[in-house]
């Protein structure tokens, strides 16, 4: 054991964005019921005591975060600054598993891309960002690999 947090084999540098037609495609209500559906799963899940009771008021602040990476105005960035998204996760033990819990609800959300309007051509840009950012996340080894 020691007290050094796990660093994945991947950079954020290495991760292509998804695509910022995502945004004019969706449009804003679209992307923020999208999260709001998936924080609806993440407060069902696993890893739901991660999260805030509160979970509309955070899933909008990640709304906030996904407009501006799709395409649209840069809310997060001007309500909260730079998002340093993995240091803003260090409160919280992210491991292998944790993460695959985060993704599964995500590709659940997208399995009915049609109800927010996530053009089918789109669709794999945002979900291979998911895939590589979400391993950037992971801040602590396998429970299984002291
Ligand atoms: C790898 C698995 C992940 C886990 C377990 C996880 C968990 C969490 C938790 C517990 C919070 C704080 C509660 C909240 O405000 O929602 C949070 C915040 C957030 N997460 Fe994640 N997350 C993961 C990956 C990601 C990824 C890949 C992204 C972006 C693509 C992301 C974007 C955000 C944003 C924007 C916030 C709000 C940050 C803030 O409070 O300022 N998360 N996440």
């Amino acid at each position: 054991m020691n007290n050094q947090p796990y660093v994945p084999p991947i950079r954020p540098n290495m991760i292509p964005p998804p695509s910022r037609a995502l945004y004019g495609a969706m449009g804003e209500a679209n992307i923020r019921q999208l999260l709001r559906d998936f924080y609806a799963l993440l407060a069902q899940s696993a890893i739901q005591d991660m999260f805030p009771p509160n979970i509309e008021k955070a899933s909008q602040k990640s709304a906030d975060f996904f407009i501006g990476l799709f395409g649209g105005p840069p809310l997060y960035h001007q309500k909260y600054g730079s998002p340093m998204m993995r240091g803003r996760h260090m409160p919280f033990a992210i491991d292998p598993a944790a993460r695959q819990v985060w993704l599964d609800c995500f590709l659940t959300v997208l399995s009915t891309p049609e109800k927010y309007d996530i053009p089918a051509e789109l669709l794999p840009t945002l979900t291979l960002f998911l895939e590589n950012f979400s391993m950037w996340m992971v801040n602590t080894a396998p429970s299984d690999s002291s």
